[in-house]
């Protein structure tokens, strides 16, 4: 199975510590959306597509990458990211889930979205700065299990699904 993880990390590197970790398991290629373009990526079985969530979606390069992509049939990606908040309390008190708007963009271009993985991640925007950052230290070792344990199963599932 060929894999890829596109990836845009740009505030501490916190999506960059799940996609290395992601990486070893799927033994798969880390790319920004710099370095690939949207043809290219009919080279690969497997796509992650992940970023830190800003302004409760992912990296814009990321989503206008989603928006090139070519229509395809039976390719298979998942999503990845690192939040301030975490993804859990989506629906509750109002936060959007972070991953709605790029999850839409790959349904609509004929991607089957075959899992979804977030975690928190180190946060100094804004006010936070001032106070010492939220989530300090995340994603922590813990954390980093749960990346590998979700990386395990997905491996299992597509590779059941291919069979
Ligand atoms: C400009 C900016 C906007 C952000 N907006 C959100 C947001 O809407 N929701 C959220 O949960 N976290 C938000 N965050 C926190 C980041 O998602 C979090 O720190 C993430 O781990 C950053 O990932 P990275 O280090 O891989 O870039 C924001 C951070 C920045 C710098």
């Amino acid at each position: 199975m060929k894999s890829l993880l596109v990836l845009i990390s740009i505030h501490h590197n916190s999506s960059g510590k799940v996609a290395n970790t992601l990486s070893k398991v799927l033994d798969a290629e880390i790319k920004s959306p710099q370095q690939i373009t949207p043809e290219e990526l009919l080279e690969y079985d497997l796509v992650g597509f992940g970023s830190g969530i800003y302004d409760q979606k992912h990296h814009k390069l990321l989503l206008d990458l989603a928006d090139n992509l070519p229509e395809v049939n039976n390719r298979k990606a998942f999503i990845y990211s690192t939040s301030g908040v975490s993804r859990k309390f989506a629906g509750e008190k109002s936060i959007d889930d972070p991953h709605s708007v790029l999850r839409e963009k790959l349904l609509s271009k004929g991607y089957e979205v075959v899992d979804e993985f977030n975690c928190v991640g180190f946060n100094t925007n804004s006010f936070l700065k001032y106070i010492g950052g939220m989530n300090r230290g995340r994603p922590n070792t813990k954390d980093l299990r749960h990346v590998e344990e979700f990386a395990q199963s997905l491996k299992k599932t597509v590779s059941t699904q291919d069979e």
